[in-house]
């Protein structure tokens, strides 16, 4: 049987610690990123004459050809592989011989995740960005296609004043762009190389950290090889960011289920994203955004999990480390997925009702603020206009009639400053119109808004 620790070691593991130490099931998903850590510094340790260049070659070889057994799926796993990195290491002895043996010279385990996981994430990161950007272009057609269509605006989810749809979704582009821009973030202080730090101190044999860094496209080298090999800043970063794309996306989830309720008939949701009920033959169900709001938790919850884990670790490396990954992966892949699929919900998954939301803006009072806007105009105090529309409005209540409704002659007896230019300010087109404050839902600033993405996207 293979021994894994040294002669110090009499007995073997008890089979059940043994496999409760074990990664193996799970870290397993860094092999990619363990083989190219392991051909950088195989390369490194020739060029500084540790090991001679035919045997680097060898190793290399070998590395390569593991690492297709990994990708055909032929790479068996051993009873005794307690984590990737042994069993790479294991294969490469079987393959190679004794030679294989020279691979973790000046090396630790401990430098070795860290690195792996480094790589890992960068690479995660680019995905993720990629996903965001996707759902970005995805909100943007629509909202290319929705300039001119209105939909309430709510505050306290009580209706507030009509907006251009266009420029509620491009809110979300905001939000997701700031998520893109929180990922470039995380990823510069992730892009830094902790290879050759060793176990925690650094090693006495000869290295050259920067040709290590260099192949494996690292911005720089760590500093302090303590902080290099106990430092998960950066998963604990990601998973923070990760979280906040979960809070916009469930935010948005939220929406598009209220949207597609029948109180609210914003949205039909297609056949293509919604589901039926087993009972009730009528039904349409949101499954895609409720799935979407339901998995924010869990990310919320990893995030939760590693602050936990690292909270009380004294320096350096300590085995809790080894919980960073369940924890990182899954956000990885909750994340991603629920990027892919908003976007394939608002790619083909539902259609505007444009009947509805005209109908919804036209009849309620989420023009009065344009009323008591007129009468500031005309020279009336704010907070004067703004009591006698508030007092306009409970009068329209209670008469169920809205303000477009009123005679000129009861806007005449309201207020003797009204004109009948009044009736054209009610429209809510015009209401959306006329606020051209930058950053606001006029159509003006919302199409130069249209165009800085398009431009963005087209690049
Ligand atoms: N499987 C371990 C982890 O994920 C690798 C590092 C183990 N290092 C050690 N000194 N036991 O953290």
């Amino acid at each position: 049987m293979a021994k894994t620790w040294s002669d110090r070691f009499d007995q073997g593991l008890n089979p059940f610690i043994q496999k409760f130490n074990a990664s193996i099931n799970f870290d397993i998903e860094l092999f990619e990123e363990d083989i190219d850590g392991s051909i950088a510094h195989v390369n490194m340790l020739a060029k500084m004459l540790v090991i001679s260049s035919s045997e680097a070659r060898e190793i290399e070889t070998a590395l390569k050809e593991i690492r297709i057994e990994f990708s055909n799926g032929t790479f068996k796993i051993h009873p005794d592989d307690e984590d990737i990195h042994f069993a790479v290491e294991r294969r490469l002895i079987e393959k190679i011989g004794t030679l294989g043996k020279k691979l973790h010279t000046g090396r630790s385990r401990n430098d070795q995740v860290a690195t792996d996981l480094r790589l890992w994430l960068r690479k995660k990161i680019d995905l993720i960005e990629n996903n965001l950007e996707e759902l970005q272009k995805a909100l943007f057609l629509q909202a290319e296609n929705n300039l001119y269509t209105l939909i309430p605006g709510y505050t306290h989810l009580q209706r507030a004043q009509p907006l251009s749809l266009a420029h509620h979704l491009l809110a979300y582009i905001e939000m997701l762009q700031r998520d893109r821009d929180r990922l470039i973030d995380v990823k510069k202080r992730l892009n830094i190389s902790p290879l050759g730090s060793a176990a925690l101190a650094g090693t006495n044999v000869p290295l050259d950290r920067y040709f290590t860094a260099k192949a494996l496209d690292f911005i720089d080298i760590s500093t302090n090889s303590i902080d290099a090999v106990s430092d998960r800043d950066y998963v604990v970063e990601f998973a923070a960011a990760a979280s906040l794309i979960m809070v916009h996306l469930s935010r948005l989830s939220e929406e598009v289920i209220l949207w597609s309720s029948e109180e609210f008939s914003f949205v039909k949701l297609t056949d293509r994203c919604a589901t039926g009920s087993s009972l009730m033959p009528q039904k349409k169900n949101p499954d895609v955004p409720e799935l979407i709001r339901g998995k924010a938790g869990r990310v919320f919850g990893h995030l939760q999990a590693l602050l936990t884990m690292i909270k009380g670790l004294p320096l350096a490396y300590n085995k809790d480390f080894q919980e960073d990954k369940e924890a990182l992966f899954d956000t990885v892949l909750t994340v991603s997925t629920s990027l892919k699929a908003m976007t394939i919900l608002f790619e083909e998954g539902l259609v505007f009702s444009t009947k509805s939301l005209s109908l919804a803006v036209t009849s309620d009072f989420s023009n009065a603020t344009d009323v008591a806007d007129y009468l500031a105009m005309k020279g009336v105090p704010f907070r004067e206009a703004y009591q006698l529309v508030g007092a306009l409005v409970k009068e329209c209540l209670e008469k169920g009639v809205l303000l477009k409704d009123l005679s000129l002659n009861e806007w005449k007896d309201f207020h003797p400053s009204v004109c009948d230019d009044i009736y054209k300010k009610l429209s809510p087109e015009q209401v959306v119109a006329s606020r051209n404050s930058q950053g606001g839902t006029g159509f003006t600033r919302v199409n130069e808004q249209l165009i800085k993405w398009r431009e963005k996207f087209q690049k």
